[in-house]
């Protein structure tokens, strides 16, 4: 018996020895991540990718600039002029990353400058491959060096892709640039672009500030092709996730078509509408320099941006749906609620909300505003009806 204890108290001895002797090899245990007390509402600016591809140069950027002071979106909230995929050239000897000298050749300081003069700020793009998506020099072994590139440039945002990252880890690359992103003291928004593969929404309020839920967006109201994705298809994408968002952590269901082309105005509002009850980023991607004076409207709607950027800046439920026929709803600073109702059919419709939807007592008298009309509704109790544009929406404030 004796001989048993000793035998134990042996065995658990070595052990706690060997734990001890691992813990000293190990690093010391880090700190939690926190936020980076960014982005506490959606971002919102524009990118190059949607309209322009990599058809990019500085005069774009400058004009861009010039343009969203000139449309009145700065002023609308649009903030962040980001310049997409190809703008990158070859990395120096030391490493460093230089953009193309042929499409950039002022370099970007002066770029960063020349948008923080218009009282904007600048976005880039990298990857956590080897290479972009666009087959230009990715970060991955360059992190922290790309990173103090960008803060020397004055860059205030980074988009993130996940191109050539073969059996990367998704969770721990985009945690690399983001401690590179904090290490240089500047703040710089993180854009965490993985098209929701590895469910970034689980893991990404520390690391980011908005993550990717889906594959492309491309300029088209239903339907995919390939990894693009149209808008209806994107939103189908959104249910559920609502309870991931909020202030300084967004979920992304990609950058703004509107104006590009290939949809009615009527389905552009309807974008438009449903991204800022998603709470979605309000990035634009159309040639700013020549849109016309409907899609500014539509961009510079202020009633349905104070929706985005509501600062509960909680992400709106698909509380009801009976085929083609949807509400989607958000609860408002204040106690007040946003609402889209939407058609998705090929006809004119009438769509109902019930309070009941709402979390509301029905017995309750609201007072409606229509963001689109601009004009305030007779007030309801219990239930609100409206007839709805075949592939529209009517949004409502009600309060
Ligand atoms: C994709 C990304 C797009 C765009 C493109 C550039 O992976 O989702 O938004 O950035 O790469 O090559």
């Amino acid at each position: 018996m004796n001989r048993l204890r000793v035998f134990f108290a042996m065995l658990l001895t070595t052990g706690l020895l060997a734990c001890g002797a691992l813990r000293a090899d190990s690093a010391p245990p880090r700190p939690p991540r926190t936020g980076n007390g960014l982005a506490l509402t959606p971002p919102m600016g524009w990118n190059t990718w949607n309209r322009f591809g990599c058809s990019i140069n500085e005069d774009l950027v400058r004009k861009t600039a010039d343009a969203m002071v000139s449309s009145g979106m700065r002023d609308a909230g649009y903030q962040y002029v980001i310049i997409d995929d190809c703008w990158q050239g070859t990395r120096d000897a030391e490493g460093n990353i230089r953009p193309d000298p042929k499409r950039f050749p002022s370099g970007m300081k002066a770029l960063g400058d020349y948008i923080h003069a218009k009282g904007l700020k600048f976005g880039i793009y990298s990857d956590a491959g080897k290479l972009t998506c666009g087959k230009r020099p990715g970060s991955y072994g360059h992190e922290y060096q790309d990173a103090r590139t960008y803060a020397s440039w004055g860059v205030d945002y980074l988009k993130y892709d996940w191109c050539s990252t073969y059996t990367q880890d998704a969770q721990s690359s985009y945690e690399t640039m983001s401690d590179a992103l904090r290490a240089t003291g500047r703040p710089i928004v993180f854009s965490i672009c993985e098209w929701g593969l590895h469910k970034p929404w689980l893991w990404g309020k520390t690391i980011g500030n908005l993550w990717r839920t889906t594959d492309d967006i491309y300029d088209h109201w239903q339907g995919r092709h390939g990894y693009e994705h149209s808008v209806l298809d994107i939103l189908d994408l959104q249910a559920g996730l609502s309870s991931y968002a909020g202030p300084g952590h967004w979920n992304d269901p990609d950058m703004l078509e509107v104006g590009n082309g290939k949809m009615t105005q009527e389905e552009y509002k309807s974008h438009f509408s449903l991204w800022a009850i998603l709470a979605a980023p309000l990035i634009a991607g159309n040639d700013l320099s020549t849109m016309s004076p409907e899609t500014r409207a539509i961009l510079t709607n202020r009633e349905v941006i104070a929706v985005d950027q509501d600062p509960l800046g909680i992400e709106a439920d698909r509380v009801a749906k009976q085929g083609d026929y949807e509400v989607w709803a958000r609860p408002l600073k204040g106690g007040g609620r946003a609402v889209v109702l939407l058609n998705r059919s090929a006809a004119s419709h009438p769509v109902t909300v019930t309070w009941q939807e709402l979390n509301l007592p029905a017995s309750l008298r609201l007072k409606l505003r229509d963001l689109w009309a601009h004009k305030d509704l007779p007030s309801a109790r219990g239930s609100f009806t409206a007839e709805v544009p075949s592939h529209g929406v009517v949004m409502l404030r009600m309060e």
